[in-house]
């Protein structure tokens, strides 16, 4: 459930029509729900309920201050994959003892970042970096508390740029080979095994492939002790999928049965680090149309939003839902919704049935994850602002870039 609704034909999110905020602010503008991410999350609190539990945000989702903060607030944890990530979650008020630290390429400043802050684990995705920590811990006289990433090699049925559970993937400890890894682990002086984490990808719409992941995952904690290695938390990733269009993702509850009844009885905190069921639905992309072009074959409506605002329609062919502002009556077309960017890919939605004028606001929906975080300057675009409204409240929690802000940094020797 989300909080952007037609109230008296105006689409509002929670008290505010989007309209008042593209006013106010202009377009494009990413506009979030605080509403929609506090139950988002109450829910999945709800459902782990019954277990030892800690959910870590996976912050690349969207990783703007007021959201993280809005998070920390709630108690969460958070799964970061950088040390800007980490600067980012310590900046908004989280705890750095909720923290794990997720990648298959950490750089030893970061590793060192992370040691320095405390953070609660690092999931490790290779011997290398095994050595690599323990050696940075070493100079830093610290001991790093280690999880190991496993690659369980299930298929995860969601797009090939998503899915990380395949043994051909580049993430993660081969099953296989975990346990000689583990027993490395062990051996480091400068190290803390403390756990094991897999994610098998993103936009999960079926259980069975986790279902499949947390048995081999829970056989191979079950190996481990019997050589004297004892876990104490598992982390399943994150990837549980969500609605853009006609899916039926798994319900929180749902999942959080799945899990629950293969960890009964064992010893064991659950880590979990969901990005998208958390903030996908909890966004919108608000965009003004600029012109149309009607045409024979195809009727194009261009927007002032692009790909370089919200990159997934054109990157893994993503369907994300365009709704108007401001319904109109009659007049619906088959419009081709794209961005003023110089690529045939430049499109936000294909063939989507609309009665659309010049001027018209669209809301891009489910945008909250995975959108502002991937926006990029292409053909020198600024990027967008972002707003965050509570009930009746706007708050404006990013500017909108600027030129300035674009050039800076820039030299030219001429
Ligand atoms: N944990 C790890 C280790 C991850 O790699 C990811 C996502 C997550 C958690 C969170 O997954 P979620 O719950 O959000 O599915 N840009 C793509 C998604 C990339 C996901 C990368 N990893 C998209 O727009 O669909």
């Amino acid at each position: 459930m989300d909080h952007f609704n037609y109230q008296a034909d105006r689409l509002c999110v929670e008290d505010v029509p989007l309209e008042a905020i593209a006013q106010t602010y202009g377009t494009p503008a990413y506009v979030y729900s605080g509403a929609t991410i506090r139950r988002h999350f109450d829910v999945f609190e709800q459902a782990l309920a019954g277990q030892s539990h800690l959910i870590c945000y996976a912050v690349k989702a969207n990783s703007n201050l007021a959201i993280l903060g809005l998070l920390a607030s709630l108690g969460a944890g958070f799964d970061i994959v950088s040390g800007g990530e980490l600067t980012r979650v310590l900046r908004a008020g989280g705890r750095a003892d909720r923290v794990v630290f997720s990648g298959v390429g950490k750089r030893r400043d970061e590793m060192a970042q992370a040691l320095e802050a405390g953070i609660r684990c690092f999931n490790v995705e290779s011997q290398a970096e095994l050595t690599q920590l323990n050696d940075v811990a070493g100079s830093l006289g610290r001991r790093a508390p280690v999880s190991l990433r496993v690659n369980p090699d299930v298929d995860a049925k969601t797009h090939p740029y998503i899915a990380t559970g395949l043994k051909q993937n580049k993430f993660g400890i081969a099953i296989d080979a975990a346990e000689a890894a583990y027993r490395q682990a062990a051996d480091l002086p400068h190290l803390d095994v403390c756990g094991v984490d897999f994610h098998i990808g993103s936009q999960l719409t079926d259980l069975s492939p986790f279902r499949d992941a947390t048995q081999r995952v829970l056989d191979l904690v079950d190996r481990l002790a019997d050589q004297g290695i004892v876990l104490r938390h598992l982390d399943a990733g994150g990837g549980l999928g969500i609605r853009y269009r006609n899916e039926n993702p798994p319900a929180p509850a749902d999942y959080a049965r799945t899990v629950g009844e293969l960890l009964q009885g064992r010893d064991l905190e659950l880590l979990v680090e969901p990005g998208r069921v958390l903030v996908g639905n909890a966004g919108v992309l608000l965009t003004q149309v600029l012109l149309l072009k009607p045409a024979d074959h195809r009727n194009f409506a261009v927007v002032d939003a692009a790909m370089n605002d919200l990159l997934r329609p054109t990157l893994y062919d993503a369907y994300h839902d365009i709704l108007p502002v401001s319904p109109r009556e009659d007049g619906h077309k088959i419009w081709d919704i794209v961005g003023p960017v110089c690529e045939t890919g430049d499109w936000l939605g294909r063939e989507r049935e609309l009665a659309i004028q010049t001027g018209d606001y669209l809301a891009v929906r489910s945008a909250g994850a995975y959108g502002f975080v991937m926006a990029s300057n292409y053909n020198s675009r600024p990027r967008p602002p972002e707003i965050l409204v509570e009930g009746e409240q706007m708050f404006l929690v990013r500017e909108r870039e600027t030129l300035d802000d674009l050039f800076r940094g820039e030299r030219s020797p001429y």
